[in-house]
C-alpha cells in the first residue's frame, strides 16, 4: 500500500492492536501468509476459529466434511453456529458473496466460490453475488470505467461457470442495480461516522470521498434478503478474511436497523507463485493463474514458480524441503490433492524424498486439465448471463 493515497494502514489505529505487523485490508494483504499469521488474524479481527464442535454440527447437516474445511482453508467465522441453529429450526439462510472486477479471475478467487456453490447445493440457499465495479473504479487510480466494465462482463462468465443455480442466484452489479442498494445503503451510511470508517479501513484526508462513501454499498446486500423476503432473514457470507472490515461495521449497526447480523465463514488466501508476494494477485499477472490463461502459459507459470525447495538436488535429498512456505504444495493441497495425497506429499517433501520438479509437474497437469474444462463452462456461460441478472 506504499504511497496509495486512498489508504494509510497506520491510520487503522486500534490502541489494543498487538498485531500491527499484519496488514490485511480489503484492498491489500501484506506479510507472510503462514499458519501463525492466520491465528493472529483471528485475534486481531476478533473472529472465532472453526471449532471441532462446530465442524461436527456442520457435518451433521451436510453428511461429510468438505475438503476446504478439512484442509482448514476456511478457518474462521462469525456466528456460523447461530446460522446453523437457525437452519435446524427451520429458518433458511441466504448466501452472499462478491467480486471486485479489477482484472481477470484467478484460481485463488475460485475456491470461496466453489465452496459457496457447495453450500447452495447442500442447503438450497438463494445467493446474492455482488460485483463492486464502483469500488474498483474508485480505488484503482489508473482504472477507467471502460476497463472496469469490461472486467465486470468477463468476470460474470467465471461466476456463472462455477455452476450456481440460475433460479437461486442473482448477480448484482453496483452501478447497474444501485436502485436496489441505495435505500438500504443510505440507512447504513447514516449510522456510521467518518471516525469509525477511518479506524476500520484506514481512510485519510487524501482518500477520495467516493471510497469513503463506498462501504455501505457493500454492506447493503447483507440486509437485502430481509427486504426481499419481507422478514428478518439470516445471511451467510463465504469470503476471504480480508473482507471482514466490511462485515464488522455492518454487524455493528444491524440491530439498530432491525436486521440480523450477517454471519461469515472466512477463508485464507491462495498463495502467490512468487516469493515475497503473499497472495495471488491480478495486478501481478506472473504470480497468478488466470481462468483465461492458455494451457502453455499455465504450464510456464507453474514451472517457474517459487517453491520451498533447496538450492540443489543433493541438498534437498539431504535436508528435505519446506512445504509450509511452498505455493506449489499449497495449490495442490487446496485445489487438487485429497487429504491422504496431501499428507503423503508433505511427508515425502520434508524428508527429501520428493523433488520440486515432481510437484510442479503434478500441478501443471492438474491445472491444465482444470482450466481447459473451466474454459468450456465459461464459453457456455455466455448464453446464460441474462438468467443470472438481478432484474
Ligand atoms: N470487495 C470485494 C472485492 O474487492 C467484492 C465483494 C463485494 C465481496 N461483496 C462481497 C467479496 C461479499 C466477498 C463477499 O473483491
Amino acid at each position: 500500500m506504499e504511497g496509495h493515497p486512498n489508504i494509510d494502514t497506520d491510520n487503522i489505529n486500534n490502541p489494543h492492536d498487538n498485531y500491527k505487523d499484519i496488514i490485511v485490508t480489503p484492498w491489500e494483504v501484506l506479510g507472510d501468509l503462514e499458519e501463525k499469521t492466520y491465528i493472529k488474524l483471528i485475534e486481531k479481527f476478533g473472529t472465532q476459529a472453526l471449532s471441532e464442535e462446530l465442524i461436527e454440527k456442520f457435518k451433521k447437516l451436510t453428511g461429510e466434511i468438505h475438503p476446504l474445511i478439512k484442509s482448514q482453508y476456511f478457518f474462521s467465522h462469525r456466528d456460523f453456529d447461530w446460522l446453523l441453529t437457525k437452519y435446524e429450526n427451520g429458518d433458511p439462510f441466504y448466501l452472499y458473496t462478491g467480486r471486485g472486477p479489477s482484472g481477470s479471475v484467478h484460481l485463488g478467487h475460485l475456491l470461496p466460490w466453489l465452496f459457496t456453490k457447495y453450500l447452495q447445493d447442500k442447503f438450497g440457499s438463494k445467493l446474492l453475488f455482488q460485483l463492486t465495479d464502483d469500488e474498483k473504479f474508485l480505488y484503482n487510480l489508473g482504472a477507467t470505467r471502460e476497463t472496469i466494465s469490461k472486467y465486470t462482463s468477463e468476470n460474470i462468465l467465471d461466476i456463472i461457470a462455477i455452476g450456481f443455480k440460475p433460479n437461486l442466484t442473482k448477480i448484482i452489479i453496483d452501478t447497474k442495480h444501485i436502485n436496489h442498494l441505495y435505500p438500504i445503503a443510505m440507512e447504513i451510511a447514516k449510522k456510521i461516522t467518518f471516525s469509525t470508517a477511518k479506524a476500520v479501513f484506514g481512510f485519510t484526508n487524501t482518500t477520495n470521498i467516493g471510497m469513503i462513501g463506498f462501504p455501505p454499498i457493500q454492506a447493503a446486500p447483507c440486509f437485502l434478503p430481509s427486504i426481499i423476503e419481507n422478514k428478518p432473514t439470516p445471511v451467510l457470507i463465504p469470503a476471504a478474511i480480508d473482507q471482514d472490515p466490511y462485515w464488522r461495521i455492518t454487524r455493528d449497526i444491524a440491530a439498530k436497523l432491525g436486521f440480523y447480523k450477517p454471519a461469515q465463514i472466512h477463508s485464507k488466501f491462495l498463495p502467490s507463485l512468487s516469493r515475497g508476494i503473499s497472495k495471488m494477485s491480478s495486478s501481478k499477472p506472473e504470480t497468478a493463474i488466470f481462468t483465461t490463461d492458455e494451457p502453455e502459459i499455465v504450464e510456464k507459470k507453474v514451472l517457474s514458480s517459487f517453491t520451498g525447495g533447496q538450492a540443489t538436488v543433493s541438498l534437498q535429498k539431504k535436508l528435505g524441503a519446506n512445504a509450509d512456505i511452498c505455493p506449489v504444495y499449497g495449490y495442490l493441497k487446496y485445489f487438487f490433492d485429497n487429504e491422504k495425497e496431501s499428507v503423503e506429499r508433505y511427508i515425502r517433501c520434508k524428508s527429501g524424498n520428493l523433488l520440486c520438479g515432481e510437484c510442479k509437474s503434478d500441478l501443471a497437469n492438474n491445472t491444465r486439465t482444470f482450466i481447459i474444462e473451466f474454459k468450456r463452462k465459461r464459453e457456455k456461460a455466455k448464453d446464460k448471463v441474462k438468467d443470472f441478472m438481478f432484474d
